[in-house]
């Protein structure tokens, strides 16, 4: 299988590629036009293209958005088209204008983006470490443990700096895993799955954490999220459904949808 490469043709996806969007200089907004992500699987008979996202249009400008959907749906999938993780098969993607695959390091300085697997991406030995090493482009290195400090104490959590990420728990390692994607300091903040491993004290601090970022610092977050409460702290939440938004809506109304569509499957 592979991810993310131009099949030779997209069922009912004519000419996508080609018709692109243009941003105003200086936007602030997350544009997609037409934007299908597949796989070819190996079949006897040669590659069978298997949609994962089809036709995906959205132009976001809200601080703070959701995405919501069942297992499998594609939200990770969506999220990963913000910094160009997974790549478009059809259709454009422009983040504040720029295009993830051909401006990637610009659009990575902008784009933050939190896995819900803290393993993915803590990769030094301890919690100080990690921070430091996400700081190192940006703060000198006679200032970077102090830098690497404050970050963890900003989310109440100086006190594990020094322990071995092997050893902490699964909440602690998404707290840290967040930290060193604020270290560089994101305009847009992606985080997918951020309360699977959280505990309510945390879960609490990362509301205070995000709704800060937005109201302090301007940062634009988006999530996914099977924590339905937490997606009302929303201002605006897309419903995916077998790789298509298929509600766009306040978070209240995307929710509703959300059940319904559960309800009738299992009807
Ligand atoms: N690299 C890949 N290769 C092949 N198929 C993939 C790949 N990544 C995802 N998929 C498939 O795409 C579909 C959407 O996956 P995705 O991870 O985006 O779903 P999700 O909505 O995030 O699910 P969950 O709620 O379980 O995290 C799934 O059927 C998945 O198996
Ligand atoms: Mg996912």
């Amino acid at each position: 299988m592979i991810f993310g490469r131009r099949p030779t043709s997209v069922p009912g996806e004519g000419g996508a590629a080609s018709k692109g969007v243009s941003a105003a200089p200086g936007e602030q907004a997350i544009r997609f036009t037409d934007v299908s992500v597949g796989v070819l699987d190996d079949t006897p008979t040669g590659d069978v293209y298997r949609p994962i996202l089809t036709a995906v249009d959205l132009a976001l400008t809200e601080p703070k958005i959701a995405i919501i959907g069942a297992n499998g749906s594609g939200k990770s999938t969506l999220l990963q088209l913000f910094n160009g993780l997974v790549t478009a098969n059809s259709g454009q993607v422009l983040i504040d204008g720029l295009d993830p695959m051909a401006q990637p390091g610009q659009v990575r300085s902008r784009v933050g983006f939190v896995f819900t697997d803290p393993a993915a991406q803590l990769v030094m030995p301890t919690p100080l470490e990690d921070i430091e090493l996400s700081l190192r482009k940006r703060v000198p290195k006679a200032e970077r443990r102090d830098a690497a400090l404050a970050v963890l104490d900003e989310l109440g959590i100086a006190d594990l700096a020094e322990r071995s990420v092997y050893e902490l728990s699964g909440g602690q390692r998404q707290l840290v895993a967040l930290a060193a994607v604020l270290a560089v300091d994101p305009q847009i903040l992606v985080l997918d799955e951020p309360t699977t491993l959280l505990d309510l004290r945390n879960r609490e601090k990362l509301r205070l954490c995000l709704e800060d970022l937005v109201d302090r610092r301007g940062v634009r977050v988006i999530f996914s999220t099977h924590d339905l409460e937490f997606a009302e702290l929303a201002d605006r939440a897309l419903v995916v459904d077998d790789g298509r938004i298929i509600c766009d809506a306040t978070p209240a109304e995307a929710v509703a949808e959300y059940r319904r569509l559960i309800m009738s499957d299992s009807s």
